[in-house]
């Protein structure tokens, strides 16, 4: 806290205003009482896209996206791919310290034992098309499940709280699996809680039955990872939704429907399935600088390419480069990164690319990685919305906490017409 002031003259009445300024905020309802005329609204502040308006004071995720850090918790993610998994992360994420051994045995084991989805989901699953989306999958179970636990409505009540968590993250790589199984014909995977929590996902996905089936723990360690470093990224668009239907006090269920519809746009989530897309369009290095010309002209936009915050290299397409070699020497070399690596040489080399700030993003090299271990393209953002949950659970855990936190219901400014009378029918 500081007691710092900012002094804001109106030249239209030559009045000054003296704001105070906390954590180098000032509160845009402190700008209210300035106006011309004590009848008026008072001043706003107009910010599409939020650009520059902080909506809540957090605890979990520290980005400076200009020196390109990401911290969840005050840990370096560089240090968390190396050393954490995915189910440790989550429990700092969302309880804000790394667990003891007991914590984690016991959080693994409580998070292992909710895997099991109600027979009533894998129906729900069996009545969607062969080629549906999977995201459009993933955001109606997700609306289905907060029918089959109506008490998750009580928000206010933290074992509450802490139980939809379990299930949410018990359950939803169990949701994928099945939809994934559907859409391919093959019987569904039931849960092996003796797995990890990534390993589980895949043989869940891949097992047919073999005596003697083990999932790649290259494999299985490259995803625990991926979903590390989806984990959480404060106030996204995702994030937002969630904590904007959580502020009406939704049930979590219901708000994580919106934040994975909101991950499903190219924008946002869907730009590693977009950027696979884009790869194999441009099908051969030789096509790249022709390509980024047609970007250059505005014609298209380089998936994969420029962050709202990161106006540096992002830290986590740094860690997935290193993780698609790992793969690589798996699963044989996917030809899409030699077009990868030199579509970044040319667009980080070029004044276009390098006067905006844009760099790869994490969704650069995610995709490549993901279809190199199998997964068709449209599963892509499913892996994403698995790796966001925990920071979507934790931000909304902070919000439901929050006293300052009230329903989200931003102020626009109104550029219609004036009053005018209804003008009946015959008269238009
Ligand atoms: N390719 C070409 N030009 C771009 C790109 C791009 N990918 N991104 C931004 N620009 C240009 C844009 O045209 C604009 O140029 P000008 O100033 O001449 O009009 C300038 O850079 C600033 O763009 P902006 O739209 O104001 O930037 P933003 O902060 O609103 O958008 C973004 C951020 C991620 C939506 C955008 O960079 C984008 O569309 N990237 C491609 C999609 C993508 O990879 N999304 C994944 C983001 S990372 C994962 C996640 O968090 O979801």
């Amino acid at each position: 806290m500081t007691s710092e002031t900012i002094t804001i003259t109106d030249n239209r009445t030559g009045q000054s205003y003296d704001l105070p300024i906390t954590y180098d905020t000032i509160r845009a309802l402190d700008l209210r009482q300035i106006k011309v005329d004590p009848e008026e609204f008072g001043m706003m502040t107009y910010d599409p896209g939020y650009g520059n308006t902080a909506a809540c004071k957090s605890r979990i995720t520290y980005i400076d996206g200009d020196k390109g850090i990401l911290r969840y918790r005050g840990y370096p993610i560089e240090q968390l791919a190396e050393h954490s998994t995915f189910l440790e992360t989550a429990y700092l994420i969302i309880y804000g310290e790394l667990p003891d051994k007991e914590a984690l045995d016991t959080w693994t084991h409580q998070v292992n034992h909710h895997t099991y989805v109600h027979e009533n989901i894998v129906d729900l699953m069996e009545s969607f098309r062969y080629d549906a989306h999977p995201m459009g999958m993933l955001i109606s179970s997700l609306a289905f499940m907060s029918t089959m636990h109506p008490e998750a409505r009580n928000v206010d009540d933290p074992k509450v709280r802490d139980k939809q968590i379990l299930r949410i993250l018990g359950k939803l790589p169990t949701i994928a699996a099945i939809g994934y199984r559907h859409r391919i014909g093959r019987p569904i995977n039931y849960p092996n809680s003796d797995l990890s929590y990534t390993a589980n996902f895949l043989y869940m996905l891949d097992y047919m039955g073999q005596s003697m089936y083990e999932v790649h723990p290259t494999l299985a360690r490259a995803l625990d990872v991926l979903l590390i470093l989806h984990a959480d990224h404060e106030q996204n668009c995702s994030t937002s939704v969630m904590r904007a239907i959580g502020s009406a006090h939704a049930d979590p269920y219901s708000a994580m429907a919106g934040a994975t519809a909101a991950l499903f746009g190219p924008r946002h989530g869907g730009a590693n399935e977009a950027v696979l897309r884009m790869l194999n369009e441009i099908g051969d290095e030789s096509n790249v600088a022709a390509y980024v010309e047609k970007v250059k002209q505005g014609d298209q936009r380089l998936m994969g390419f420029g962050h709202r915050v990161y106006k540096n290299y992002d830290p986590r397409a740094r860690i997935i480069k290193d993780i698609a070699h790992q793969v690589f020497e798996v699963t044989g070399s996917n030809p899409l990164i030699d077009i990868a690596v030199a579509l970044e040489e040319v667009a980080t080399s070029d004044e276009y690319f390098v006067e905006r700030k844009l760099y790869p993003n994490v969704d650069f090299y995610s995709g490549i990685i993901y279809q190199a271990m199998s997964f068709p393209p449209d599963m892509f953002t499913v892996l994403f919305a698995m790796g966001r949950a925990p920071g979507w659970l934790a931000q909304w855990n902070e919000l439901v906490e929050d006293p300052e936190q009230r329903i989200a219901r931003p102020r626009q400014i109104y550029l219609g017409p004036g009053e005018r009378d209804y003008v009946p029918m015959d008269q238009r």
